[in-house]
């Protein structure tokens, strides 16, 4: 067999390991899910999900890996000295990266859309149709209706706002059986005699009385908003009002724009095949090079210059009138704005983001061979990655708000909220859009190569395959497989269907993504911390922590033996159900 790969030098590890975190993890799906998750308390459980189970498995794997030096599969066989059952953590974590692959280069394919649309300056002509809608508003609305429109506008926001911490009075298992009752109720035609049949049963007739009981003050709470937005607008001269609700028609037309642009290309699964196909290819190529040379080069100049820009984008958002209400709803925690499966989204965006859970850093582990430098690495890896997603939140939040978007649009968030600030910053803005875009696809590049990596390394290690040959083969199929996530938004063909057609509201790009990161990252995590902190022979774990300061080895071995996968069954228990952390959380705050 020919000699195993190894990194150009420790720098090199280093960097295609923060490269394989860094990716649309950072930029894309956090953001988004932050967005989904109600800001601030989300960003905190995040974090301490970094801290606790993030940092602990992340030494767990590049440990596994570099003592073994093996992919997943035949590491554990390696460690235990024979076959053994733990190889199944491994098997989890190929077929993982298999589905994970499947999508992200869907995403990344659109990602390479979109560099090319605003090299071709998609945003020019919907900044110049905006313009020509906001003169006719202009023209044809009175000042009354312009201030009319402001004031209904901000009162709603700030009814919005206090409404929702009004509803945390009722618990919610009496908010969800009051919202069914109500649609029976409508579905029964309303009136006082369907109301009565319907309340026949004694819980649901206590669970309307508490969801009731707060119908005045939200009443009331809905005419303060009214009051203190008339008030915020009654110093205002008519040119002031003039310009501010030509300016809100304006974003609101360019966002409108934005938005049927991004839905173009979702929704055409023809054109996200076809980039999706491109991506691959460039993947492929990449891994059946090897995994030193050209890659790491690449990220030394590539990675700091995404890094570059995202500051540079994040000052502009200073200067945007949304950076106030961005600034306050990543960073202030609000535990009221939390979802109840907010916990789950936390813990599995954590395994996303920092590749971790499948055994890409046990991979790119195996790779070194030093045995110094093992939580320094991994504290560098993990503080890149969290650097990067906060600044993309920072990027991200000041436009969404200065434009009226909702932060909860979901997975096309970063596609119709970047181009509105391209197409507001002007010509200048689509050279930076082409940059932007181009910059996260290498990110996803550097990223998507390890999940390929995983899958066929387990071909060329214990199949005896070339290289060459796994890796095509590995990446022709996934491309197979990634065909559903590429059309599941179009609604031409079956999987459009297949939206919420079993009650919920996922695609099946979605679906998959959920599956993936809440359960088999964190479940194969779990495992992996179990066995570095219990299985793994002594003298090989103590091995690898050469030079580590004893109360850093205490430390990391306490969260890898009890913390970090006592929070992951925690979690995972509250989701499937046997926990109800929501009911909890409502009582504690009450
Ligand atoms: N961490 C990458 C990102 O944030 C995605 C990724 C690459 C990944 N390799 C992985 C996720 C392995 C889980 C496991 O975009």
């Amino acid at each position: 067999m020919a000699a195993r790969g190894q990194w150009g030098s420790k720098t090199g590890f280093i960097l295609a390991a923060a490269g394989s975190a860094v990716g649309l993890g950072n930029i894309w799906r956090f953001p988004y899910t932050t967005g989904e998750n109600g800001g601030g308390a989300f960003v905190i459980i995040y974090l301490i999900c970094v801290a606790l189970i993030g940092l602990p498995i992340m030494m767990s794997e590049i440990m596994i890996g570099r003592a073994a030096q093996k992919q997943p599969v035949s590491a554990f066989h390696t460690l235990q000295g024979g076959r053994s059952g733990w190889s199944g953590v491994g098997w989890l974590g190929v077929f993982a990266g298999f589905i994970i692959l499947s999508y992200y280069v869907v995403i990344a394919g659109w990602a390479m859309d979109y560099t090319l649309k605003s090299v071709v300056n998609f945003s020019a002509p919907i900044t110049q149709e905006a313009r020509v809608e906001s003169l006719t508003y202009r023209a044809e609305t009175s000042v009354d209706d312009m201030r009319e429109m402001l004031i209904a506008r901000k009162a709603d926001r700030l009814g919005r706002e206090t409404t929702r911490t009004i509803r945390w009075k009722v618990r919610p298992s009496s908010m969800e059986a009051y919202n069914e009752f109500m649609t029976a109720l409508t579905e029964a035609g309303g009136g006082a005699e369907a109301r009565q049949r319907l309340l026949s049963d004694e819980t649901l007739r206590r669970q309307v009385a508490e969801a009731e009981a707060i119908n005045p003050e939200i009443e009331t709470a809905i005419a303060q908003a009214r009051t203190d937005a008339e008030a915020e607008y009654a110093g205002h001269d008519d040119v002031t009002i003039q310009t501010e609700a030509v300016d809100v028609i304006r974003r609101g037309v360019i966002n409108d724009k934005v938005t049927n642009a991004f839905l173009s290309v979702a929704q055409d699964g023809w054109m996200s095949i076809f980039w999706t196909a491109i991506f691959m290819v460039l993947t492929i190529t990449i891994v059946a090079g090897g995994i030193s040379g050209g890659i790491e080069k690449a990220c030394f100049f590539l990675m700091p210059a995404l890094f570059v820009l995202l500051i540079l984008l994040v000052i502009y958002g200073m200067f945007q009138r949304g950076f106030g209400e961005a600034m306050s709803f990543v960073l202030k925690p609000d535990l009221h704005e939390m979802r109840p499966s907010s916990v789950l989204a936390a813990m599995g965006q954590s395994f996303f983001s920092l590749s971790l859970g499948m055994g890409a850093m046990i991979t790119y582990g195996s790779y070194q061979q030093s045995k110094k430098g093992l939580a320094g690495q991994s504290i560098t890896i993990a503080g890149l990655d969290t650097a990067v997603a906060l600044l993309a939140c920072f990027m991200i939040f000041p436009i969404v708000f200065s434009f009226d978007q909702e932060p909860s649009a979901g997975p096309g968030l970063i596609f119709m909220s970047m181009p509105l600030a391209f197409a507001e910053i002007g010509p200048a803005g689509m050279l930076l859009g082409a940059i932007f875009f181009g910059l996260l696809v290498f990110a996803a590049l550097t990223s998507s190569i390890s999940l390929l990596e995983v899958v066929a390394s387990y071909f060329i290690d214990e199949q005896g395959w070339s290289r060459k040959k796994a890796v095509w083969t590995l990446g022709i199929i996934i491309f197979l497989f990634s065909m559903p996530s590429a059309f599941a938004l179009d609604p031409g063909f079956a999987m459009g269907g297949w939206i919420g057609s079993y009650g919920g509201s996922f695609d099946f790009l979605t679906t998959v993504d959920y599956l993936a990161s809440n359960w088999m990252l964190p479940v194969g995590g779990f495992f992996i911390a179990i066995y570095a902190g219990w299985v793994m022979p002594k003298r090989m774990r103590e091995a690898e922590v050469e030079g580590l300061a004893p109360i850093f080895y205490t430390g990391w071995l306490i969260l890898a033996r009890f913390v970090a996968p006592a929070v992951v069954i925690l979690v995972l228990l509250q989701s499937i159900g046997i926990l109800n952390a929501d009911e909890v959380l409502h009582d504690l705050l009450n």
